[in-house]
């Protein structure tokens, strides 16, 4: 087990929540103990999927105290800075391959005085965003390919997360290490071993079936013994 890790979080993804039903939906995650809530904005071009746009944030922001992350799986990110900005998102996290200049796109979700995240999909090597480690809040290992709940926890996807964690650590900073995708009783240890700080879980909370407030439990019992 590694030393020195920051808390672990559990972020749920609203992705397989009841859309009908969001604002509770919200509301009964962060009455189960969860730390931020993320939300997968898709566009139907950077991932085949489509959801939500910056009023869902605003909206669901009166069901809950808790931070609201935005996972901008769109083209053309700089576009939606403003508009995710100003519906009240609290960490935007952005896609390495969707930024055309990433240095610039750092700057502009900085400085609205936000926390920035860079993702990185399975087939982006963690080599390719080193040097900005040191400007950003926190990396999202992606440990599917985006744009689908409930696949499979990618197996090459502890040996990144480690590798990313051993460069935070070499740099003395404290950047969030979020991992999404495919996250459950199992695969959550694994990555919490791995050197994982925000756990992010879909499925594996919406879609279980003793209900979100149970399933969010054994989600933290596992980090708590693992
Ligand atoms: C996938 C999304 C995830 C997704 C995770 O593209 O970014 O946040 O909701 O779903 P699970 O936890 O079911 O893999
Ligand atoms: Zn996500």
């Amino acid at each position: 087990m590694m030393t020195n890790l920051p808390k672990i979080k559990i972020a749920p993804s609203i992705l397989s929540a009841d859309f009908a039903r969001l604002g509770e939906q919200v509301k009964e995650v962060t009455d189960s103990g969860a730390d931020l809530i993320h939300v997968d904005i898709m566009d139907g071009h950077f991932v085949d999927g489509l959801t939500w746009g910056p009023k869902t944030i605003e909206d669901i922001k009166k069901w809950t105290h808790l931070p609201i992350e935005a996972h901008m799986m769109v083209d053309n990110p700089d576009k939606q800075i403003n508009a995710f900005v100003n519906a009240g998102t609290d960490i935007m996290t952005i896609h390495y391959e969707a930024c055309s200049s990433l240095a610039n796109t750092i700057a502009s979700v900085k400085s609205r005085g936000i926390k920035m995240s860079l993702a990185i999909n399975p087939d982006t090597n963690f080599s390719n965003i080193e040097e900005y480690l040191h400007l950003l809040d926190q990396v999202l290992v992606m440990t599917v390919h985006p744009g689908l709940p409930g696949q499979k926890f990618l197996d090459t996807s502890p040996k990144k997360i480690s590798s990313v964690r051993k460069s935070i650590e070499e740099k003395c900073l404290n950047t969030e290490l979020e991992v999404d995708g495919g996250i459950n009783a199992e695969t959550i240890s694994i990555a919490a071993q791995a050197g994982a700080s925000v756990l992010v879980a879909g499925s594996a909370i919406y879609d279980h079936p003793a209900g979100i407030n149970n399933a969010m439990k054994s989600l933290r019992e596992k980090l708590d013994s693992s």
